[in-house]
Parts: structure tokens; sequence; C-alpha cells
């Protein structure tokens, strides 16, 4: 059983507090802190017992190893057998940075952090207040994302609260992050390295230090056993059903614009079930989603029957929102009306990154549907919808929406990592509207 803790918060934490936070970790406790990436869940990675606790808190599967997180290239030098040269070039490149590098470990590390692989997963985030915890601690510190198991990962403070209060000791809220998708992580070999994780340091970037920069093939055909344990599970899930949708602005507010109608029509199951998409599992669905639309409710002993509409997440880029729009025009139907906006939303401080990063939140009635909209940036910029990512998520499962239809992007540059995310929050139901 999980022991409740009392789980404190702090802002700006002055010299005595850091000092005090560097003693929580290295004692064995759990605090949450921030990265350029997204929150991590940290605890002192030299002690096997601390990162058990992690591994509680989360619910995480225990062959899923953690990452080392440390202030600067020197503290890697205990914690591995050798650091090869093909690794100390990418650390002098992107450290401080989103990328992570595997190594073999020196006996220092315990096996805990490893999940029992014989290479130990290093990383120093670039994050002001990071670094100072870390030099406060005095020890690596193990952080994986600070989220429960399977759910997106959080970024921001409130996020981590959602799922970690009462788990952990302390939560430094430092603000949204920036990047908003995790590190990339690499396997790196004598002068290759292996992609087993797609983020914020690209192909390309790699390739400006090392010739020889492929992806772990599992990443591709997610057939073969990836070789991060953590990318085998199914990861960043909404509590929704979600559909993604990738092509050129016209196609795909038309392709969206028909899923909605036949939605309307047919319900969610069976659209999904007729894009040729495995028939997606119901049990599996929490049940407050389950059944939504038709509630029983018994009035004067009389057993009566509500029909709610059903709820659907958007999250769509400002050219696609646009587009749609017309498309509901030129249906008829120009009065969309406009039920919450911008500040309105009760949730506005939980998701304050939606709007700071210069989202539009709106719910619209359409056709009787209920859509919750974002709408996250220009077309087809990966870093707009990276740092908005999960957190949109987050808000549609706080909305208690039925059903996601997001819009993705091109796999150029950070958009990798972002369509990577995607492909296992849909369980890889994405549809290419220009091909057809
Ligand atoms: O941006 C990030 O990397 C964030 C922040 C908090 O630093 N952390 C993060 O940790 O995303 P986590 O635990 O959610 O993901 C770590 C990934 C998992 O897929 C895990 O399987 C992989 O890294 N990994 C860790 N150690 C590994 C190793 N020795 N060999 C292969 N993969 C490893
Ligand atoms: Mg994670």
């Amino acid at each position: 059983m999980l022991e409740e803790k009392e789980t404190k918060i702090i802002q700006n934490p002055n010299k005595k507090d850091m000092e005090a936070i560097g003693r929580l970790l290295r004692d064995g406790g759990l605090v949450a802190i921030p990265t350029e990436t997204v929150y991590g869940l940290g605890a002192n990675g030299l002690d096997a017992e601390a990162m058990s606790r992690i591994y509680e808190a989360k619910g995480r599967p225990s062959d899923n190893p953690l990452i080392l997180h440390v202030p600067d290239i020197e503290a890697v030098i205990p914690l591995v057998k050798e650091i090869t040269p093909t690794a100390k070039a990418l650390m002098e490149a992107f450290w401080p940075g989103p990328l992570t590098i595997t190594l073999e470990k020196s006996d220092l590390v315990p096996d805990k952090a490893t999940g029992g692989l014989s290479r130990v997963a290093l990383r120093c985030p670039n994050h002001a207040l990071c670094h100072d915890i870390l030099q406060a601690a005095g020890v690596p510190i193990a952080a994986p994302s600070a989220n429960l198991s399977g759910r997106p990962s959080p970024t921001t403070a409130a996020g981590v609260w959602h799922d970690m209060k009462g788990r952990i000791d302390l939560i430094v809220d430092a603000g949204p992050c920036q990047i908003g998708v995790e590190s990339t992580v690499v396997e790196c070999g004598q002068d290759a390295v292996t992609i087993l994780r797609p983020g914020g340091i690209t192909a390309d970037m790699l390739r400006t230090v090392v010739k020889e920069v492929r992806y772990d093939t599992a990443l591709q055909a997610g057939t073969a056993a990836p070789k991060a344990p953590g990318m085998k599970y199914k990861h960043y899930a909404p509590d929704a059903e979600m559909i993604g949708f990738v092509g050129a602005v016209g196609s795909v507010a038309k392709r969206m614009n028909e899923a909605l109608t036949q939605i309307k029509a047919e319900g969610l199951d069976p659209y999904i079930a007729g894009l040729g998409f495995s028939k997606l599992a119901s049990d599996t669905l929490p049940d407050r989603l389950m059944d939504n639309s038709k509630i029983n409710n018994k009035v004067n002993n009389k057993q009566i029957r509500i029909s709610r509409p059903l709820k659907l997440g958007l999250l769509v880029s400002e050219e696609v929102s646009l587009a749609l729009a017309k498309e509901w025009q030129d249906l008829g139907l120009e009065k969309v009306n406009i039920i919450s906006e911008g500040n309105n939303l009760s949730q506005s401080d939980t998701y304050g990154v939606l709007e700071g990063a210069g989202c539009q939140l709106k719910s619209v009635s359409y056709r009787g549907l209920d859509l919750v909209l974002v709408v996250y940036g220009k077309h087809n910029k990966a870093p707009a919808l990276a740092r908005v990512f999960y957190e949109a998520l987050l808000y549609f499962n706080e909305e208690g929406v039925q059903g996601i239809l997001a819009e993705g992007l091109s796999k150029d540059g950070l958009g990798m990592a972002v369509m990577n995310r995607m492909e296992k929050a849909t369980a890889h139901r994405i549809i290419y509207t220009n091909n057809n």
C-alpha cells in the first residue's frame, strides 16, 4: 500500500529552501522537478529504495529504466564505465539540453535505476532551477516524467499535482515547460547513434556531430521489441479515443468535417470501426466516459431517458479551425454558439499554459455535438504543437470528452517527436488526408 503523503508545492525557492530540497532528495524523498521538456519525478539516483518509491508512486512497470539527471558532464564520470568519444562529442554539442544518452553503467549505479540493464540513461537538462536543484542534491537525480504510468506527461505543476498529489513529498513549480515533449533518447555506439525515442534533439541535429544516425527499427514498424523498454507500453493516452489527421489544411478540414457529420449520425465507435482501424475496446474506457450519451434518470418513479450530445475534443491549427468554420458556414451553420471562451474557463489556472502559449479554447455546439476546441497555433509548426500537446490531452480529460480529433503534422524536425507521441495516443489511428 502506498503511504499517503502531504504533498507540498514550492515556487521561487530561496537559498535555504534549495538546501532543504537537496537534503530531502539525498534522504530518499520524492520531489517533482521542472525541466525544459516535461516535469520529472525525482529521487536519489544512487539510492535503490528511493527509486523503488518512484515506481510505486507512478505505478510504473519495474523493467522500465529511469533517466539519471546530472548538472554537468563531470558528474557522469563516476556513473559509467567510459564516456566514449562519440558520447563526449554529443554531450559537448547538446548539453545542457533535451538529449539523453545511454552508456555502460559503473557499479555505483544501482540496478534499480536501469531495470537490470547494463546501460544507464543520462541527461543534463537545460533549465536553470533544475540545475540548481541538481547542484544542491549533490547526487544524480533519477526522474521519469511526473505522471501516473500511461498518462500524458505533465508540463505544468498543476498537471503534476493532478496525478501525484498525496504520492510525493514536494513539487517545485517553475511554470510551464518550454519544449513540451520528452528528451531524445539515444544509444551511443563507437561512431554511430541509434535513436530509441525521438524528442527535442532531432536526427538532423545529431547528424551535425555524428555521421551515422539511425532510428531503432521498433520505432517504425512497431513490431520488434524496442530498445527503450518504456517505448513498448501504451503511453501518453488521453481518457478518450483519439484519431489523428495529417495533411494540407483544406484536406484535413474536409476530413474532420466529414468525420463530425458521420460521428453525429452513427456515433464514435462505428466511425472508428468504419475507418478500418481495429474496433476500440470500450471496456478500457473509464466509467465516467461510458455511455455518457444516454443517461437513465428516474423522475417521479418513471424511467426517462435523457439523450446527451456526444462531446468531442478538437485539437487543430489556426488555419484548420478557420477552414472548419468556413465549411460550417457553407453548410448553413454560421450560428456556432460559443459557450465559453478564453479566461472564462473554469480550468484557466490549470490550463494557463494553453492560453499562455497563445491557444484559443472554445466550446461550441455544432449540429448537436458538443465540441471542445483547442486551437494550438500555425499549421505544421511542430514547436507550437509540442508545447501544448500533453496539456491539451489533459484538458480534454478534464472536460470529459468522449472522443478527440487531432491535427498532426509532418515528421520533420521536432514533428518526428510529436507524431511519435500522437501515434501512441491514437493507438496508430492516423488518417493521411492528402492521399485520398
Ligand atoms: O525529457 C525527459 O527525458 C523527461 C524529463 C523528466 O527528463 N524524462 C522522461 O523519463 O521522459 P521517462 O522515464 O518517462 O522516459 C525514459 C525513457 C523510457 O522510454 C525508458 O525506457 C528509456 O528512456 N530508457 C531509460 N534508460 C534506458 C536504458 N538504459 N536503455 C534504453 N532505454 C532507456
Ligand atoms: Mg514518461
